[in-house]
C-alpha cells in the first residue's frame, strides 16, 4: 500500500507530483505529501487525501524541477500530519518517501539513538533516511552508495525514492517486493509506484526488479544496479499498452460504478481471441506453452486473497466439475506460514487483480521454491506476480481503480473458466457436445450481462433504499452460488459498512438461522439448476422467521419469486456459468446502498487497493 511518485526534467515537478498521487490514491489516501527542490527545500505534508493537501499547499512557493511524492496507508505510526511522508534526515539534507515495511526499524533506531540520531516520529521510514544519512556521512559515499549500504542492513519490503537537497540533479530509487516503475520521458524521468502517473507523459518505462537501484539523471541519463553484487543491469524498456481514458471517471458518479458497467466489454476483453465457439477451440497461451504440466497435474492449488479467493472458490468448482482436477483454494496469508505438502506434480495459481498482493506473492515464492509449477491470473501488466510466476494470463479488464473489486472479478472468473474448459477439453473429461454448448453460452455472457445491468439497475436501487438501514444482511447460495454469497457479503461490508455474511445456505441452519428476525435481509443467490428444490426450502425457512428475502432468480422462475419480498430476475445460463450474472446484481446493491448511507465509495475507510503489506 502507498503510493509513491516522483520528477526530475525539464517541467515543473508539482502538477506532475499531484496528478499522479491522485492516480495512486487509490493505493492509500489517510494522508499526503510532496517535497519540492528549488534552491530551497520545501516540505508539504498532510493528514487526509491529496484535496486535502492542495487546499494546504494553496498560494505556498511549489517551484522546482524535481520532487517527491507519497499517499499514505499508515502501518507504523497513526495517520496524522507529522507521520505523512516525505521524511526528512537530522541533518536536513535527504528526503525520502516508502511503500512498504522495515521490519527490522525498531533495532536500527535503537542502534542509530546511540550515534545520536532523534526522531520526531513514530514510522519505520524516518528510521531509514536517517540510516541512510548515517552512513552517507560516516563512511562519506555518494548517495546511491549510502542507499545501497542502507539497504543491505534492512529487512522488509520498500520502494523507496530519495531526493539530495545538495544535488538537485538526480533521484536514487530502489525496491524489494514492493512495485517501482521508472517512465522515460523526453524531459525527464517519473517514478512511481505503477504506471498509472506515468502514461500520460510517456509509454516507455523500466520496471524494476527486487533489489534493483535506480540513479535517474537530469541529464536524461540512468543506471541501474543490484544491492547486494552492485552489478550494473541492463535495463529492459517496455511500452506501455494502457489508455488514458480508462483512468479517468468518463461521466459516472464513481469509478466503481463506471467499472461496473464496463464488464460487458471486459469480459469480452478478457475471451477475446482466446475463444472460438463455432470452431469449438481455446486457446490460452500459458496453457498450450504447458499443457503436460496441466493435463497430468495431480493436484490445482490456488492462492489469493479477498475478492481474487472469491473467484478461486469458483474455479474450484469448475475445475472439479469439468477437468476432474481436485483443487484446493488457499488464503494466501495462511498457507505462506502453514508448511504445506507441495510437490512438483502440482500446479499453483495466483490470482491476483494488483499483481502486488504482498501475501500472495510470498506464498508463489514459497511454491517455486517447492518445485510446483506456479501460473498467474493477473490484470496489471508488468506486476511483480505477472514476473515471478513460470507462466500466466492476464485478464485485460484495464485499470480498476475503485477500491472495491468489481470487473476483475468478472475478468477472473471469466478466465478461469476459459483455463477449465481448455483443460478439460484437453484431458477428454467433457463432451464435444457439452464443451461447444458452454463455449457458445461464454460468448453471450457480455450481451446478458449488459441486460442485467440495463433491466435490474432501477428495481435494485429501490430494494437498497428498502434495506440501507439494516445493521445486518446475511447472503445465501449454494453450488456455484456459494461464493457468490461470499462476494456479494464482502462487497457490501467494505464500502457500505454493514456487517454481513456469506454462507452456504444449507449451514444456515447450524447457526445462523438464530439472527433471522424481521431486520434482518437475506439476500439469496437462487439461479441453481441442481438442487433447487433444496434452495426453495432454504428460503422457506428463512420466510418462516419473517427474514425479508430479497432473491436472485432466473428470468421466469416461478416458486422462489411467490415466497420472497422481492426477486431480481437475471437471464438464464448454464449453470457453471451463471456467476458471471448473479454477481452484477449484489455489486450494484453495495454500490447503491453505500451512496445512500454518505459513504466514499471509491475510497472505503481503512482499505488500500493494492495490499503490500502483510
Ligand atoms: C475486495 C478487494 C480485495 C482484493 C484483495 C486481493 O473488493 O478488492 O479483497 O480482492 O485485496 O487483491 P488482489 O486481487 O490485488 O491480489
Amino acid at each position: 500500500m502507498c503510493g509513491i511518485v516522483a520528477y526530475i526534467g525539464e517541467k515543473n515537478a508539482y502538477p506532475i507530483l499531484i496528478k499522479g498521487l491522485q492516480r495512486l490514491e487509490y493505493r492509500g489516501y489517510d494522508s499526503a505529501g510532496v517535497a519540492l527542490l528549488n534552491g530551497k527545500l520545501n516540505i508539504y505534508k498532510r493528514k487526509g487525501k491529496v484535496s486535502d493537501l492542495i487546499d494546504f499547499v494553496g498560494e505556498n512557493n511549489v517551484d522546482g524541477t524535481i520532487g517527491i511524492g507519497h499517499t499514505r496507508w499508515a502501518t507504523h505510526g497513526k495517520p496524522d500530519d507529522v507521520n505523512a511522508h516525505p521524511h526528512i534526515s537530522g541533518n536536513g539534507r535527504l528526503t525520502l518517501i516508502h511503500n512498504g515495511i522495515i521490519e527490522n526499524y525498531a533495532l536500527i533506531k535503537k542502534a542509530l539513538e546511540v550515534e545520536g540520531h532523534t526522531f520526531n516520529t513514530e514510522t519505520d521510514t524516518e528510521v531509514l533516511v536517517h540510516l541512510i544519512e548515517e552512513i552517507q556521512t560516516r563512511e562519506k559515499l555518494t548517495l546511491e552508495e549510502a542507499v545501497r549500504v542502507a539497504l543491505t542492513k534492512v529487512v522488509g519490503a520498500y520502494a523507496i525514492v530519495v531526493l539530495d537537497k545538495e544535488d538537485p540533479n538526480k533521484l536514487v530509487a530502489a525496491r524489494k517486493a514492493s512495485p517501482l516503475v521508472i517512465g522515460i520521458d523526453e524531459n525527464g524521468f517519473l517514478l512511481a509506484s505503477d504506471a498509472t502517473p506515468i502514461i500520460e507523459h510517456t509509454k516507455k518505462v523500466v520496471y524494476l526488479n527486487d533489489e534493483e537501484i535506480a540513479t535517474v539523471r537530469r541529464d536524461g541519463t540512468f543506471e541501474i544496479r543490484t544491492i547486494g553484487a552492485n552489478e550494473i543491469q541492463t535495463p529492459f524498456i517496455h511500452e506501455l499498452e494502457m489508455q488514458i481514458e480508462r483512468l479517468e471517471k468518463g461521466g459516472y458518479d464513481y469509478f466503481m460504478l463506471k467499472e461496473i458497467h464496463e464488464q460487458p466489454t471486459t469480459i469480452q476483453d478478457a475471451m477475446r481471441g482466446r475463444l472460438n465457439a463455432v470452431d469449438s477451440w481455446i486457446k490460452l497461451g500459458g496453457i498450450e506453452e504447458n499443457l503436460e504440466k496441466f493435463k497430468d497435474a495431480e493436484r490445482l492449488i490456488i492462492v489469493a486473497c479477498g475478492t481474487s479467493w472469491h473467484s478461486g472458490l469458483i474455479a474450484e468448482y469448475i475445475f472439479e466439475d469439468l477437468a476432474r482436477i481436485p483443487v484446493e483454494v488457499e488464503y494466501a496469508s495462511e498457507f505462506r506460514y502453514r508448511n504445506p505438502v507441495i510437490t512438483d506434480k502440482d500446479v499453483v495459481i495466483a490470482i491476483s487483480q494488483s499483481g502486488e498482493t504482498a501475501d500472495t506473492l510470498a506464498a508463489l515464492e514459497l511454491a517455486k521454491q517447492k518445485g510446483a509449477m506456479i501460473y498467474g491470473i493477473v490484470n496489471v501488466v508488468g506486476s511483480s506476480i505477472a514476473r515471478l510466476t513460470d507462466a500466466g494470463s492476464y485478464i485485460h479488464a484495464g485499470p480498476e481503480i475503485g477500491v472495491a473489486s468489481t470487473k476483475a472479478f468478472t475478468g477472473q472468473v471469466t478466465l478461469l473458466t476459459l483455463m477449465a474448459l481448455s483443460i478439460a477439453q484437453k484431458r477428454g473429461t467433457i463432451s464435444e457436445s457439452y464443451f461447444k454448448k458452454l463455449t457458445q453460452e461464454m460468448e453471450q455472457i457480455p450481451h446478458k450481462v449488459a441486460r442485467v445491468l440495463e433491466k435490474c439497475n432501477t428495481q435494485i436501487e429501490y430494494i437498497s433504499g428498502e434495506i440501507k438501514n439494516a445493521n445486518n444482511a446475511l447472503y445465501l447460495g449454494r453450488g456455484y452460488s456459494f461464493p457468490v454469497a461470499l462476494e456479494g457479503a464482502l462487497k457490501l461490508k467494505e464500502i457500505s459498512y454493514i456487517h454481513a455474511e456469506g454462507y452456504p445456505a444449507a449451514e444456515m441452519k447450524h447457526g445462523p438461522i438464530a439472527l433471522i428476525d424481521e431486520n434482518m435481509p437475506v439476500i439469496v443467490i437462487a439461479t441453481n439448476q441442481s438442487a433447487y428444490e433444496k434452495i426453495v426450502s432454504n428460503v422457506q425457512e428463512v420466510k418462516a422467521r419473517q427474514g425479508m428475502v430479497i432473491a436472485i432468480v432466473t428470468e421466469g422462475e416461478k416458486e422462489i419469486s411467490k415466497l420472497a419480498d422481492y426477486s431480481i430476475e437475471i437471464p438464464e445460463t448454464e449453470e457453471p456459468l451463471t456467476p458471471l450474472l448473479s454477481v452484477i446484481p449484489m455489486q450494484l446493491l453495495s454500490y447503491h446502498i453505500a451512496v445512500m448511507r454518505g459513504c466514499n465509495v471509491d475510497q472505503p475507510r481503512n482499505l488500500a487497493k493494492s495490499v503490500t503489506v502483510e
